[in-house]
């Protein structure tokens, strides 16, 4: 289907006269008309496809990193990211393009972290089940004693690491001193050219060369629990099978430690350089059925400033049909990281959380984010309309933000001045229990709550793992 402007006000307004629709949708009735402060043409969405026009499981190329505008606004950094997402989430080969082998999984043993090649044809990926946020890098990857997150249709959330081609020789390069350890990521052509030669010395091309290197997380659900499975983007994997022992204790079966399950995407963070900028782009997305927001403002296309309100009702992964606020964001359970059992916290049981976003759009809910939130509304809305018509799943798939600074600087810590974008960035299915910065305790603001750095390489927390194998 050709999509016209006058067709995307028509879709705008049919969207809006479907409020039953709306209710579990990212976009509430009352939020159909932000200002367009970073809106996305029909023709500027079918130049992104590779077939140049908007198609159902079209393939989606990725956004030239290396050609990222110098002189650039806050919307070119959002739409970096929703191409970078489109790309990672399109169809490929039996799977999607984060199965295909420009892609490797990255799993972690007591050697630490490995890059697993995906081959192509059927992939499986073995996925674990982590505490949300581990405050480093457990050996083992399972563990971090950290809280996790099970779903109101009682799925544990599995975590998987990513990295490109791109990503992984840059880092091979490094490891064998190819490349000077105190080299930024790759973010000019220059930089980038050194990495493509050492490939190359290799015997190995990268394709998705201008994407530059890209660091990736993401948070799946089991497919069988979710509402309708087509909703979702679904990868294979084989994840820990447990067996519930008791109301506060999971164990991992012995006889089979392992499950084979379809999974699928709830949350994704996609962190990768451009042009200038070795801090890279921090983006996180999620699905638009995972929780709701805590109350926000946006600026409507009429000129005037309003508040959202807070409205839990729906059908949820995380959160029950109209629950409230107090006693949500309560970890009821951790995974002990010596034996990857699910374990109650203290007075709890393992059940079902309720989770909601307390900084939408990754920014303090105050009037004066409306600006920012206008920005990945219409942004949002657009695409949301526009993969809608042609019935394309990424459509369900909402960017709550993204943060960088503004002159490529690194950030040494969350206040940084020169930060831009969406300061207390934060993923419901990933960041659940750090959304909010918890007084004494090493927690977050926003993704350099975790990730500053004074150096590139040092806000990646994998950064550098076990390199590649070279001739
Ligand atoms: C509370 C601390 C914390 C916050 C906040 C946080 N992260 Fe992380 N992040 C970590 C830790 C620890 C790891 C490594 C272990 C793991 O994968 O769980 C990690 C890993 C990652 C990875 C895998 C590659 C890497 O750098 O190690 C990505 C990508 C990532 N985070 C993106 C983000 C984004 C985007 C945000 C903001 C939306 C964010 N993180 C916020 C602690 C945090």
């Amino acid at each position: 289907m050709r999509i016209t402007h006058r067709l995307l006000a028509a879709a705008i307004a049919a969207f809006t006269l479907a409020p039953a629709q709306a209710q579990v949708r990212a976009f509430p009735a009352n939020l159909q008309y932000p200002n367009g402060a970073c809106s996305l043409s029909p023709k500027e969405l079918s130049h992104w496809f590779a077939s140049g026009s908007i198609a159902k499981g079209g393939l989606v190329t990725f956004a030239n990193s290396v050609a990222f505008p110098q002189q650039n606004t806050t919307c070119d950094f959002y739409k970096w990211a929703h191409q970078m997402f489109l790309w990672i989430s399109s169809p490929a080969a039996g799977g999607i393009v984060l199965e295909s082998p420009t892609f490797f999984d990255i799993n972690f043993d007591n050697s630490g972290g490995h890059y697993i090649p995906n081959a192509a044809g059927v992939v499986r990926h073995s996925f674990a089940v982590r505490g949300t946020k581990p405050q480093s890098i457990q050996p083992g990857g399972q563990a971090g004693g950290g809280d996790t997150v099970l779903s109101m249709n009682g799925s544990l959330v599995y975590f998987g690491v990513h990295a490109n081609d791109v990503y992984a020789w840059f880092n091979t390069a490094v490891s064998n001193k190819a490349i000077p350890a105190t080299a930024p990521f790759p973010n000019t052509q220059a930089g980038l050219a050194s990495v493509v030669s050492y490939a190359s010395s290799q015997g190995t091309s990268l394709p998705d060369a201008n994407a530059l290197g890209l660091e990736l997380k993401t948070a799946w659900v089991d497919a069988a629990t979710v509402p309708n499975a087509a909703d979702y983007v679904t990868i294979d994997a084989t994840v820990p099978n447990y067996v519930k022992t008791s109301s506060t204790l999971w164990t991992i079966n012995k006889q089979s430690p392992t499950v084979a399950k379809t999974l699928a995407l709830v949350g994704i963070h996609i962190v990768g350089a451009v042009q200038g900028h070795p801090e890279m782009v921090w983006a996180t997305f999620e699905h638009r059925n995972n929780a709701p927001d805590n109350s926000f403002y946006f600026n409507t296309l009429f000129g005037s400033t309003v508040q959202v309100p807070y409205n839990s009702t729906g059908t949820w992964s995380f959160m029950a049909s109209g629950g409230s606020q107090s006693g949500a964001l309560v970890p009821q359970m951790t995974i002990d990281p010596a034996t990857g059992n699910v374990v109650a916290t203290n007075g709890n049981s393992i059940r079902q959380n309720n989770v909601y976003r307390v900084n939408p759009w990754g920014n303090a809910p105050t009037a004066a984010s409306a600006g920012n939130n206008s920005q990945l509304i219409s942004l949002n809305l657009d695409i949301d309309v526009m993969l809608g018509l042609v019935g394309d799943v990424r459509g369900n798939y909402t960017q709550v933000g993204a943060v960088w600074t503004s002159d490529g600087s690194i950030p040494s810590g969350p206040t940084s001045p020169a930060l831009r974008g969406s300061l207390l960035l934060a993923n419901t299915t990933m960041e659940t229990y750090h959304q909010v910065v918890i007084p004494n305790k090493s927690a977050s603001m926003g993704c350099f709550g975790c990730h500053s750095s004074t150096t590139s390489t040092g806000t990646s927390h994998l950064f550098p793992i076990n390199p590649l194998p070279t001739k």
